[in-house]
């Protein structure tokens, strides 16, 4: 993919950043004003993909305090439906992890439903392990798994 290009969102990306989790969630999406405090809250970061100048993804994550570390916790990443299996994804996350680190980040935890097969996949490849099970923490019955992830050697 030669036009694939990621950018750090601003305010201004509030209504791009909103219809793209509209259409990746149909239950579950963060709302407007959740996205609005993500791009204004200083410790999260938040990266939009263009394919070709058209926003077609973004993913969110924040720096951290876990038991006396800076750790990075992705909150979400959404690709439109039609600019899926392309790798998007992918460098959103590993440009996500180059921004971590830069931050002095070492370890990434994020949590995805057990029966998000596309998710789980992708996290799996990209090197993040289920380290513990979240009974519910989807709603009764929607169970949800850690994973983690060492940022052993970053990318420069
Ligand atoms: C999960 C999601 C972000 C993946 O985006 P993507 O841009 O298609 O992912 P990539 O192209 O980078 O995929 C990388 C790898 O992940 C795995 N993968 C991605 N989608 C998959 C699917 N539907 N089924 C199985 N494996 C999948 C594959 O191993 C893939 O590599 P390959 O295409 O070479 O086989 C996308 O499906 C999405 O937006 N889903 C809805 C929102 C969501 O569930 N977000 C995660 C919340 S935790």
């Amino acid at each position: 993919m030669t036009d694939l290009s990621i950018r750090r969102a601003s305010a201004e990306d509030l209504e791009t950043i909103h219809k793209i989790e509209k259409e990746c969630f149909l239950s579950e999406a963060f709302t407007k004003e959740q996205i609005e405090y993500f791009l204004a809250a200083p410790n999260v970061i938040n990266l939009i993909a263009e394919l070709n100048g058209k926003p077609v993804g973004f993913v969110t994550g924040s720096l951290e305090k876990y038991e006396g570390e800076v750790v990075g916790h992705i909150y979400s990443v959404d690709v439109l439906e039609k600019y899926r299996r392309r790798g998007v994804a992918s460098r959103l996350i590993e440009e996500l992890e180059k921004a971590f680190a830069q931050e002095g980040v070492r370890t990434c935890y994020l949590e995805v439903k057990v029966d998000n097969i596309a998710a789980r996949s992708l996290y799996e490849k990209l090197g993040y392990r289920a380290f513990e099970v979240l009974l519910n923490y989807y709603g009764i019955g929607a169970h949800g798994i850690r994973l983690r992830k060492r940022l052993s050697n970053p990318s420069p």
